[in-house]
């Protein structure tokens, strides 16, 4: 028997929005070609719809401009307590931006979608920091893809890293950890076709293996050498789908998170389709179980199966081949898919600790989870469902962020996020007096003082069915929110929609309104979120467009009142701010939308720069560029380099990034020359 390279229901052929109808398949499970989940017909604010653009554009024709003042103005500045990462806690105003900052380049160009390179500005170089399959223990076997194994991938960096963070760890810069996700995996290209069941078998577990999450210890001799990793450090970790997890919040223990092996409801195996994340103020990493829904087959009149996107199809991964429990149609599994669906938190530096799934902070199709704490010391995260018309969620905690270093104080915040009340947004296009270019908005309770605040379902149901009970709220359907992301500087938060192609064109969905200003929405947008009054817990906020991204040709285009030339810029996805409080922006998705390979680009939010984009790097063929980390003041970004050669196959590789074969050179017997998703560092080279 041969069994094939690709799962056996991946629907190729065809593209669905912007992405390669091999990531549709395995990054989504073909969500674009599935009935859209959020069934709702919310109001679509049609009477403003596209005003607030159109207002600008006019604005800005009459020579007005359109930057911070007119719609920075709501509240005082935040200030924000120092991240774990080893920045000072910051005491200032938002600076006056810095046109480049301290790392200033060259802006390259926008990369056509056939390049299997990393290009970087002129001056930078870029190395592998860290690439799937390398070695985290002395034990581990090294990378060898032509013989699957599951307990050696156990020991190796997983597959398809996403969100990423470098955590230095000691005052002098040498030691720190790079903390990485890893979203999903692609067999076609990451082994060779089996001739058994049993040989299948095991791919499936090394598979497994290659999901999760890593810890990795970095060194480097000084500020501005590069960084390496050190195999076989004490705090290497490697989290798996088989690592146990621990539920804890609310729902841990309802009896819609039991199954016959589990009858206490609080013990998870594994974590999957992890997306983005964030690093808390007080040192531990989230990361959001996104598409998990692609990991199972369910009774599809099940509750929720429908809305979260389960059928009774063979998954497309077809783990359920191996472990019965990923086949949620009989009675002892049906509760397994509830048990994903949250936001877990690692804590890297211990790496004997229990990672767990935070349930206060409901299930959805989690992308990431970045939390703020303002001068009051109250906690918040803001979250986003990365789903077409699905919704924009802020958790508040019960208790208030405690400062210092102390382990009671760390003790104390590694609770916040087990017990809070949750909100979803609903955006409104009323104006405020004076300034008709700013919208309104309130934050509607899911969860209020611990009690349910939707009519007709309990704390456990409102926090296992989020969406659910969110449709009975009247959230506004959004443009599929990726990473939510509040400045330190500002206490601004960043809504990155990255894209929505059926927003006005899929009959009975909701058209163009004023959050999500554009039918067919192609090429994404960035919105400005300012809470009322600065708190962290408002009920309501202010916002604004920032961006309406797209290539610059293009028609509705606008980069926050910026009147110069721009990149052209496509599908944003994860973000990142640097220490000037400037924004950086992965794409995901330009190659399907505007031809280009995805990028990593820079855009001021203060000052007279503000909205003036440029780009600073392009990820090679197939890839999409994640993680940013953004250390500007040691002359560094880190990005997570996932998918490459996405549409290649075994025998047929797109990409051979990292390892690229000088030219001319050729590969020596036996060398593989397929691609390793990796995460990459970019400096300095030559001043
Ligand atoms: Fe995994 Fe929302 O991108
Ligand atoms: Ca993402
Ligand atoms: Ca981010």
């Amino acid at each position: 028997m041969t069994t094939s390279t690709r799962p056996p229901l991946l629907m190729l052929g065809r593209t669905h929005g912007n992405r390669s109808a091999v990531t549709c398949a395995l990054k989504c499970d073909n969500a674009c070609a599935a009935p859209t989940p959020n069934e709702s017909t919310e109001p679509t604010f049609a009477d403003v719809a596209s005003q607030a653009l159109l207002s600008r554009r006019r604005l800005l024709l009459a020579g007005g401009t359109l930057a911070a003042g007119a719609a920075l103005t709501v509240g005082p500045t935040a200030l924000e307590p120092a991240a774990a990462s080893g920045r000072p806690p910051a005491t200032r105003t938002p600076p006056a931006a810095r046109p480049g900052g301290p790392l200033r380049f060259d802006p390259i160009a926008s990369v056509p979608d056939d390049v299997d390179a990393v290009t970087v500005p002129a001056g930078f170089g870029w190395r592998p920091v860290i690439r799937w399959g390398d070695p985290l223990f002395a034990d581990s076997p090294d990378f060898d893809p032509e013989h699957p194994d599951a307990d050696a991938q156990e020991r190796q960096f997983g597959y398809n890293n996403d969100y990423t963070d470098v955590i230095v760890t000691d005052p002098r810069g040498r030691r720190a950890l790079l903390c990485c996700n890893h979203e999903y995996t692609n067999r076609a290209i990451m082994f060779p076709p089996t001739s058994s069941v049993a040989a299948e078998a095991e791919v499936l577990r090394t598979l497994m293996a290659a999901h999760g999450f890593s810890v990795v210890q970095l060194e480097r001799r000084g500020r501005g050498k590069p960084w390496r990793y050190r195999r076989g450090a004490r705090r290497n970790r490697r989290i798996t789908a088989t690592t146990v997890f621990r539920l804890d919040g609310p729902a841990a223990g309802s009896e819609l998170l039991r199954t016959a092996a589990d009858p206490s409801g609080t013990r998870v195996h594994g974590t999957l389709g992890n997306c983005s994340g964030g690093t808390t103020p007080w040192g531990t990493v989230l990361s959001g179980e996104e598409n998990f829904n692609g990991y199972f087959r369910a009774d599809p009149q099940a509750v929720g199966s429908k809305r979260y996107g389960l059928t009774d199809s063979p998954s497309s991964y077809g783990w359920e081949q191996i472990d019965p429990r990923f086949d949620a149609r009989s009675a002892d599994h049906a509760n397994e898919p509830h048990r994903f669906g949250w936001i877990v938190e690692i804590d890297p530096t211990d790496p004997s600790s229990t990672p767990r799934k935070h349930t206060a902070l409901g299930r959805f199709k989690h992308e990431g989870a970045n939390v703020r704490v303002d001068r009051e010391n109250r906690v918040v995260a803001y979250l986003g469902d990365d789903e077409k018309f699905d919704y924009l969620y802020k958790f508040v905690a019960r208790d208030r962020y405690r400062p210092g270093r102390s382990k009671a104080a760390r003790r104390h915040n590694l609770g916040l996020l087990s017990e809070g009340d949750l909100y979803v947004a609903r955006f409104e296009g009323t104006r405020r007096p004076g300034n008709d270019n700013l919208g309104t908005g309130r934050w509607l309770p899911l969860v209020e003082d611990g009690r349910s605040a939707v009519e007709g379902m309990s704390v456990e149901e409102v926090l296992v069915f989020t969406r659910l009970a969110a449709d009975r709220l009247g959230a506004t359907p959004m443009d599929r929110c990726e990473d939510v992301e509040p400045s330190r500087e500002t206490g601004k938060v960043y809504v990155v929609c990255t894209n929505n192609s059926d927003r006005g064109v899929k009959t009975g969905k909701p058209g163009a309104d004023a959050a999500n200003p554009r039918d067919a929405n192609k090429n994404g947008h960035i919105i400005e979120l300012t809470e009322t009054g600065g708190a962290a817990d408002a009920q309501t906020f202010a916002w604004d467009l920032f961006m309406v991204c797209g290539d610059t040709d293009q028609a509705g285009t606008y980069f926050a009142g910026w009147d110069g030339p721009v990149a052209p810029i496509s599908c944003p996805d994860n973000v990142a701010f640097d220490s000037e409080n400037n924004l950086w922006i992965a794409t995901d998705g330009q190659p399907g939308s505007i031809g280009r390979n995805d990028g990593l680009f820079r855009v001021p939010l203060d000052g007279p720069e503000r909205g003036h984009l440029t780009q600073f790097l392009a990820v090679p063929v197939e890839a999409e560029t994640c993680g940013p980390v953004i250390h500007d003041r040691d002359g560094s970004v880190f990005v997570a380099v996932q998918h490459p050669g996405e549409d290649g196959d075994w025998a047929d590789q797109h990409s051979a990034f990292p390892d690229y074969v000088p030219a001319g050179a050729r590969p020596a017997p036996g060398e593989w020359r397929g691609p390793r998703p990796a995460i990459i560092q970019v400096t300095r080279e030559s001043r």
